[in-house]
């Protein structure tokens, strides 16, 4: 693929398939988008990595996107979220990111992530792909400190993606190939060039 030609992909993905919102857990999802293309247009769109804009997403938001045709999530962390990556790793199965399929390189680290504020996660659970909901709150009483719930089999995530034992999900969210375009543009799907 040139360079043109990926440049017109972004392009084209970046008008159909993505957007920030200003709600709290709100996003956009462009599947209906996608059904609505045509079919040289769609197995494009499906195909491309997705330039994702990040300039309006505040502190504690996040959204979904979809690139390639999966379901992904971009969580922009608050200091105090960071902050609670460290209360459990007891709990977690692997929390030093040791199983290297579900991550790059680049976020095997404390907060699975190249700028730590920014969590990038595919929106499925490692047991049998459902959405994991995002469950944020706090609940000192139970011992979560927030992160995402699975409602299918009730597997539990923290706030990097990170998978708690005694759930049916056997490993951590996957992290996608990803890196920044600018300051307040992600492109998700290729990490060539500088991550
Ligand atoms: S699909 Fe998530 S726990 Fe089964």
């Amino acid at each position: 693929m040139s360079n043109d030609d990926l440049d017109r992909n972004r392009r084209h993905f970046l008008t159909v398939a993505t957007a920030v919102t200003g709600a709290v857990g709100a996003g956009f999802v462009a599947v209906p988008f996608i059904s609505s293309l045509k079919p040289s247009a769609r197995a494009q769109a499906l195909g491309a990595p997705v330039e994702v804009p990040i300039g309006s997403l505040q502190l504690g938001e996040m959204i979904k996107v979809i690139w390639r045709g999966k379901l992904g999530f971009i969580l922009r962390r608050t200091e105090g979220m960071l902050g609670r990556l460290a209360n459990h790793d007891g709990e977690l199965i692997d929390p030093n990111s040791e199983v290297i399929e579900q991550q790059p390189d680049y976020t095997a680290n404390a907060t699975r992530s190249i700028r730590a504020e920014y969590l990038i996660v595919e929106g499925a659970c490692t047991h049998l792909g459902c959405a994991p909901l995002k469950d944020f709150e706090v609940r000192p009483a139970k011992h979560w400190d927030g992160g995402f719930s699975c409602p299918c089999h009730g597997s539990k995530f923290d706030l990097a993606g990170r998978v708690y034992k005694g759930w049916p999900a056997p490993t951590n969210l996957r992290v996608p190939p990803h890196r920044f375009v600018r300051d307040d543009l992600i492109l998700i799907g290729m990490d060539t060039g500088a991550a």
